[in-house]
Parts: C-alpha cells; sequence; structure tokens
C-alpha cells in the first residue's frame, strides 16, 4: 500500500516535470513557483536527485541580484495563467536578473531547509551541492534583513497577500476595508480552470493587482514599498519560514566552515525569536497571530499559520503545551460540534470560515507537514501522528488535490478534493511523510 502510494505520488511529480523545473500542476499554474519548488525538491530527493539538484538551481536561476528570490520563475511562455510578467513588470527594478523573467514579489523562504533537507535524504552525500549553492541562498536570507525589516527586530514584513502563501486568508479582509482599490476588469484565468467558490473573489482580486500596480509606480523599490504600501505585514508563517531556513544555514554553514555568514544568521535568528515571542504571541488567544505594521496593529486571527512557529522551535515548551491543548486537544481545530481532518487553514469557529474556500478554511498538505513536523519537535508524537494519518487519508481517498475540506463528513462523500488536481506539492510531502529515511 506504501509503495503503491509513492509510486503514485512519483507519477505526479513526473506528470509535472517540465524539462528542469516541476509545475504546481497543469493550466493553473503552468510556471516555477518559489515555495513550491522547495517542497517539490524534498519529494524528488526520496526519488530522483538529480532533479531535487535541477529543481533548486532552476528556482536561483531567477534570482535578483540583491539576493531576493521571486514567487514566480515564468522559465517559458503560457497564456492560461494570470497575471503574467507584463501585469507583474517587476524589470522595472535595477536589481532584475538579464536573461530570465519573474515577479516581483516573493513567498515563504523555505529553501534554507529544503537545502538541509535534500543533504540529509541523501545520507550527507550531496554535501557539495550544498557548496555550490550555500552562498546564494545565505544572500536570500540576507535579503530581507536589509530591506525588509524597517524596526530592525529581526522579524521581517511581506507586502503583498501573495507573499503570504496563504493568498485569501480572512486575515487580509482587514487590509482591503481599508484599500480603495479600482474596479479594474480583470481577465482571470484560474475560473476558467477552477470552480470560482473555491478560489478568491474578483474583489479580492481587484486588491491584488493594485498592489502590483503601486508596485510598479514606485519601480519595485523597497524603501518605498515600506514607506508607502497599503499591505504591510509581519507575518507568523513566513518569519518562522525564514527562521527555520536561518536555522538549518547555521547548521549546514558550520559544516563548510561559513563562520561570518554563520554569526550573521545567528544574529538575526536569536533577535528575530525574541520579537516574535513578544510581539507575535497572543497571550488570550494562546497563539502567534499577525502585525499590521502600516497601522500599527496586532491582527489577532487564529489560522494554520499559528502553528508554523513550531516549526522553527520558536515557543517555549510552556507556551508550545498551552497551544496544543488549546487549539488541538479540545479545541476548535479539532472540530468541536464535528469531526474535522487536520489542520483547516482558518480557525473553524469563526464566522469568516469557509471549508470549500482555498485559504479561508481548507486543509492544505504543506501546512500539515510543517505543523506535523512542529509537534514531533516538541514531542507530541499522538497529535504528529494523527495529522500524518489524516495526511494519507485526504490523498489516498481522494486524490492529489491542492486542498480539501475540513469536515470529514463533507470530504468523504466528495471523493475528491479541491483546487488543482495532481498537485505537486501534495505529492513531494506525502512522498516524506511516508518515506521512513525520512527521520530527523
Ligand atoms: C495564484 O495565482 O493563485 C498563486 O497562488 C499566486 O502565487
Amino acid at each position: 500500500m506504501k509503495d503503491h502510494l509513492i509510486e503514485k505520488a512519483a507519477r505526479v511529480l513526473r506528470g509535472n516535470w517540465k524539462e528542469k523545473f516541476t509545475i504546481p500542476c497543469e493550466g493553473l499554474y503552468p510556471f516555477q513557483w518559489n515555495w513550491d519548488a522547495g517542497f517539490i525538491a524534498i519529494g524528488w530527493a526520496h526519488v530522483d536527485m538529480k532533479k531535487a539538484k535541477t529543481e533548486i538551481r532552476s528556482l536561483l536561476s531567477g534570482q535578483w541580484s540583491n539576493g531576493f528570490i521571486p514567487q514566480i520563475i515564468f522559465h517559458k511562455e503560457s497564456d492560461s495563467y494570470y497575471p503574467g510578467p507584463e501585469v507583474h513588470g517587476a524589470h522595472r527594478s535595477p536589481f532584475y536578473p538579464k536573461d530570465i523573467k519573474t515577479s516581483g514579489i516573493t513567498q515563504p523562504p523555505v529553501l534554507g531547509f529544503v537545502l538541509e533537507e535534500t543533504l540529509r535524504i541523501s545520507n550527507n552525500k550531496e554535501i557539495d551541492f550544498v557548496k555550490e549553492v550555500y552562498d546564494r541562498v545565505f544572500d536570500y536570507s540576507q535579503y530581507f534583513y536589509q530591506y525588509r525589516d524597517p524596526e530592525s527586530e529581526g522579524l521581517v514584513y511581506i507586502c503583498h497577500n501573495w507573499e503570504a502563501g496563504t493568498d485569501n486568508t480572512p486575515v487580509w479582509d482587514e487590509v482591503w476595508k481599508e484599500m480603495d482599490s479600482p474596479d479594474y476588469d480583470l481577465p482571470r484565468k484560474d475560473n476558467t480552470h477552477i470552480d470560482a467558490e473555491n478560489r478568491p473573489t474578483n474583489r479580492e482580486y481587484q486588491h491584488y493587482i493594485h498592489l502590483l500596480e503601486l508596485f510598479k509606480q514606485w519601480n519595485y523599490d523597497d524603501r518605498l514599498i515600506a514607506e508607502k504600501s497599503p499591505f504591510l505585514i509581519q507575518d507568523p508563517l513566513f518569519n518562522a519560514m525564514l527562521i527555520a531556513s536561518n536555522q538549518s544555514l547555521i547548521r549546514l554553514g558550520k559544516q563548510l566552515g561559513k563562520h561570518e555568514q554563520v554569526d550573521l544568521l545567528e544574529q538575526w535568528t536569536n533577535m528575530g525569536i525574541e520579537s516574535f515571542n513578544r510581539k507575535l504571541y497572543d497571550r488570550e488567544r494562546h497563539a502567534y497571530v499577525y502585525y499590521d505594521l502600516r497601522n500599527q496593529k496586532s491582527l489577532n486571527y487564529v489560522s494554520s499559520s499559528s502553528f508554523a512557529p513550531l516549526f522553527a522551535r520558536i515557543p517555549s515548551a510552556e507556551r508550545a503545551k498551552k497551544m496544543i491543548e488549546t487549539h488541538f486537544n479540545t479545541g476548535e481545530f479539532s472540530g468541536k460540534e464535528q469531526d474535522f481532518y487536520l489542520c483547516a487553514s482558518f480557525d473553524p469557529t469563526h464566522e469568516r470560515f469557509d471549508p470549500k474556500r482555498y485559504w479561508r478554511g481548507p486543509v492544505w498538505i504543506n501546512l500539515n507537514w510543517i505543523v506535523y513536523r512542529g509537534c514531533k519537535r516538541y514531542g507530541y508524537e499522538s497529535l504528529a501522528a494523527r495529522i500524518k494519518a489524516d495526511t494519507i487519508e485526504l490523498i489516498r481517498d481522494n486524490g492529489f488535490y491542492e486542498y480539501f475540506d475540513p469536515r470529514k463528513e463533507v470530504q468523504r462523500s466528495l471523493g475528491k478534493g479541491y483546487g488543482g488536481n495532481n498537485f505537486s506539492w501534495t505529492a513531494a510531502l506525502l512522498i516524506d511523510l511516508l518515506n521512513e529515511t525520512n527521520k530527523e
């Protein structure tokens, strides 16, 4: 059974392989995406190490001269996706690469820990590959502290909802309320592939595109963005991914004798963890929440991103216990009135929870993988086992979908998931979860 599922998952990856990178899925996402590439590389590392390395090299081929790695690398043309490179208009930045088209925003920086995972899966054989790419992955971390930490506190901001990865989480509703974006008529393509009730609304897309229009006016200058962008958020998932990547780069850097880089990474990381616990932890909700830098206020919503700090060992043991007891043992994320698959992407007791719509409630496999690893790091074995079992069951019984309905009864009656099918990171992370060699 296990081998059969791994083989099915590997087939999904092979189907999405495009010579030097892996698309997230056919039609809906025809290019290379930053954090997708990271999770996909972990899957490839188990079944085809050469492709894992090519995936990472292809992502790095889109790196800008200031260290920034974009959200999308447009390796080839495609008219099945909106917005393409012209709408992003990122070539206005003086740091834009010469020979390749990219977007001008980024995504959760997973690459540092992906590199360490790749090395571990290879049984330390791929150390030369780590040597080859280490400095460029370090530059990506450095970019954030140089350009996106205006208060020098070790917490970095995101300036666009697509940078969060959790594109339409209800948390952003607070930001959209303050924005008066034009009523653009947008040639969306996503809704031609996927049922509109599972995707963000048109009004939300107008805000997404309006932010890009502003960045273009400012030539993607980080200084102007920090000064003026209406969307400027310190996001717990994004910052946890950056800190986890730094932690991996510290361990790898020590192995490679990169003393100066390790010193800097340690400074940023220690400061970041301290600020994270002071600024992003909500003591009433017992969870990490979001901080709106533009409006200088916390956005006190609990989502699956709230638990990502476990992955980067950010909470104390006591805080981790409180979080888990509150939200999982008898709490809203396990379902109070009905049985839920773990982990819904947004607080299921909240009025804005929508179990069918993208990041407003459905279960996502990459967040499950992150929270699963986090629970294991704190010794919550039975919760970790439940997340793993739920993840495997969802994929085995429904297919390699992009996201799933957390309500068990509804999901079981549907027999398929939501969004794109044959979705690469769903396959890649299932391979990792099922693979015995993946012991930490
Ligand atoms: C999309 O187009 O939905 C992507 O999530 C943007 O990164």
